[in-house]
């Protein structure tokens, strides 16, 4: 059945990836596709080619250009009609040539590309060490390769009648019938039944020319179909200057591309029919993902940013797991003070890790603008533990408080979207928040993974330090995964909220109210509507209104208030509850975000912003959210550009 898709609702994405069979040289439609692509990632890019009996690679760190420049210099001929490219935005492993895609199994046969996150990749990496196979990269992607390598083999030698499925080792028996009847086809689907987590992957063989195969789970693949050619992709901007005829690869599926045609089948062999449809957006819009802008686009991820930030994060033994770690145990458990340091919207998610660090490990924790952090002397040692927390890894104010945490010999663990930048490579420990490159300079889905990153360091400390038990922390955790479903539902409800910030588009300021992390986030949801739509907005603590700012209160000015859970801290809600009485009475107009269920607020919100019910320090989670597209859709209504906002850069490299 065909269709039209303006729409798409897009998966999260970290890298970009495309293949290519038909009629045209391969790297030509490989290499213009990655530069479609880029803006998926760009911390490293590699292709890989078919032709003569030849399987050749090339791969690089640094932007595609590095890559094209090598290419050219090398002179090198890349012949061959089926090919696959891939532009990197690192998660396992810093960018590297070594851990550039394509990977490649033992034989250089197989070539594999990846986006997304395999779990079990450890586990799987020991196996296949263990049975002699040398994998150089730090990716999780290679272990694809080698797995494939020898399920090809032992398909070889088990003749043509029947497919193993690995029963969670390396060699096993025989499984169901064939499916496919192209090895590569079936060796990968056999494969992706043994990978958890995410995943788009994309396989060439040397022996199989004319043949691009394909597998995803919770991970983006599109197929394009040409006339005489086929495309595999992570988005539809990769090839629609080929074609616009498209089929939509659902979860769990494998996809054979050959020029005449494609072929799916599921991860049980089953074939199965893809969703066609005619892409109508243009090339602009396609990296949009049919958004008019990235912002949008960015907030619509935040599902996917939250839950490939949170997945994997406990090990075998049920620890959460760094990204990084050139501490002991010990060493964090001799830490006695925690400092957080971060600026902006970063420096807001810190506020919040206050709150969770502080409850869960009865450690000391201050938070810290860091531009002002190193020039007030603080107090520093080596039992001192600088969190440093920063989307981009390059923000100079914050590397410059990581530099003068480590002279004071504090220990430093960063929190950054940005694999291999500096800010990590400054320090002790690395959490990486996985939300894939973020090019709206106003930051959505980062907030968000910081948030997540930072409760998960809080539960990381706890444990570590023994405060709080295991069950504890995987009960937490277990919540916490809950958390991207809530994410998607409140983002679902938000058609009020932008109809709200329509109508106040002439309104000269707006006031941000909220209490213990709701404050925090009445901050962001200040910072957010001053930064896009260039609105005077301040946000306070509730409990400070009294003290002066609200002789600020006119009649018509609108307030958000962030109300606490009811469930949580009673007398705090209470609190809030009179806070918008008090401003109601003096005339304001009130938006409230309040959770569902909580009918105190009701006679008092002229506005009701309705978020799901969730744990008290995971609430920022979901009352972000319509801040965030309220502060949009305000600038978006004054004729505003949201992506690229005036003043703003997207990384301040200055002090
Ligand atoms: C927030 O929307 C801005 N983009 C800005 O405040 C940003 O959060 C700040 O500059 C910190 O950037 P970083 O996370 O890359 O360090």
């Amino acid at each position: 059945m065909r269709g039209t898709r303006t729409g798409l609702r897009t998966l999260s994405n970290m890298c970009g990836i495309i293949g290519y069979v038909g009629e045209q040289p391969a790297l030509e439609v490989v290499l213009s596709g990655l530069r479609r692509l880029e803006y998926r990632g760009y911390d490293s890019a590699g292709v890989a080619v078919v032709g003569g009996g030849v399987l050749r690679t090339a791969r690089r760190a640094g932007r595609l250009a590095n890559l094209e420049k090598v290419l050219d210099e090398s002179g090198e001929q890349m012949p061959g009609t089926t090919g696959m490219g891939h532009t990197r935005w690192a998660t396992h492993g810093g960018p590297t040539d070594v851990n550039a895609h394509p990977h490649t199994d033992c034989t250089g046969a197989v070539a594999v590309i990846h986006n997304g996150i395999i779990e079990n990749f450890a586990e799987l990496r020991s196996e296949l060490e263990a049975a002699g196979h040398e994998l150089s990269s730090e990716t999780d992607t290679e272990v694809v390769a080698h797995l494939l390598e020898i399920e090809i083999a032992r398909a070889a030698a088990a003749g043509p009648a029947a497919s193993s499925v690995s029963s969670g080792s390396v060699s096993s028996g025989f499984g169901q019938p064939v499916a496919s009847e192209h090895p590569v086809t079936e060796a990968l689907r056999v494969v992706c039944r043994r990978l958890r987590g995410a995943f788009t992957l994309v396989v060439l063989h040397r022996d199989h020319p004319g043949v691009v195969v394909g597998a995803r789970r919770n991970s983006p693949l599109v197929v394009g179909l040409g006339v005489g050619e086929a495309f595999l992709a992570s988005d539809v901007s990769a090839f629609i200057a080929h074609t616009r005829e498209a089929l939509e690869i659902g979860q769990d599926q494998v996809v054979e591309a050959r020029p005449e045609g494609v072929t799916v089948y599921d991860f049980d062999g089953t074939p199965v029919e893809g969703r066609r449809y005619h892409v109508d957006w243009d090339a602009s819009a396609a990296e949009k993902g049919g958004f008019p802008y990235f912002m949008l686009k960015e907030i619509s991820e935040q599902p996917e940013a939250l839950a490939d930030t949170l997945r994997g994060r406990l090990s075998s033994e049920g620890a959460i797991v760094l990204d990084e770690e050139r501490l002991s145990d010990q060493d964090f458990r001799d830490i006695d003070k925690v400092f957080i340091v971060a600026c902006g919207t970063a420096y807001h998610a810190g506020l919040i890790a206050k709150y969770a660090i502080e409850h869960w490990t009865r450690l000391p924790c201050e938070v810290e603008m860091a531009s002002e952090f190193r020039y007030r002397d603080p107090v520093l040692d080596r039992s001192t533990l600088v969190i440093a927390i920063s989307q981009s890894g390059e923000t100079l104010d914050t590397l410059m408080a990581v530099k003068h945490a480590r002279e004071q010999k504090a220990r430093v663990l960063a929190i950054c979207n940005t694999n291999g930048s500096t800010i990590p490579r400054e320090s002790d420990a690395v959490l990486y928040t996985r939300c894939g490159p973020e090019v709206g300079v106003a930051a959505t889905k980062t907030f968000l993974g910081q948030v997540a990153a930072c409760l998960l360091v809080g539960l990381f400390l706890a444990q570590t330090r023994g405060v709080l038990y295991g069950d504890e922390v995987a009960a937490y955790v277990d919540r916490l995964q809950r958390m991207p479903e809530l994410v998607r539902r409140t983002l679902g409800t938000v058609e009020p909220v932008r109809e709200l910030a329509r109508s106040l588009a002439d309104a000269k300021a707006v006031l941000f109210l909220g209490r213990h992390v709701g404050y925090p986030v009445a901050l962001e949801g200040a910072l957010k509507l001053k930064e896009l739509a260039y609105m005077h907005a301040e946000g306070f603590p509730a409990g400070e209104l009294k003290h002066g700012p609200i002789a600020l209160i006119e009649p018509g000015l609108p307030v958000v208030v962030v109300v606490p859970s009811p469930r949580g801290r009673a007398n705090l809600h209470g609190k809030v509850v009179s806070n918008i009485q008090e401003v109601r009475a003096r005339g304001a107009r009130t938006i409230v975000i309040a959770e569902d269920g909580d009918t105190d607020v009701e006679p008092y919100a002229d506005h009701l912003i309705r978020v799901p019910a969730t744990s008290s320090l995971f609430a920022p989670l979901v009352t972000t959210l319509p801040l965030q597209v309220f502060a949009c859709e305000l600038a978006l209504a004054r004729g505003l550009d949201v992506d690229q906002p005036r003043n703003l850069a997207k990384s301040v490299t200055v002090e």
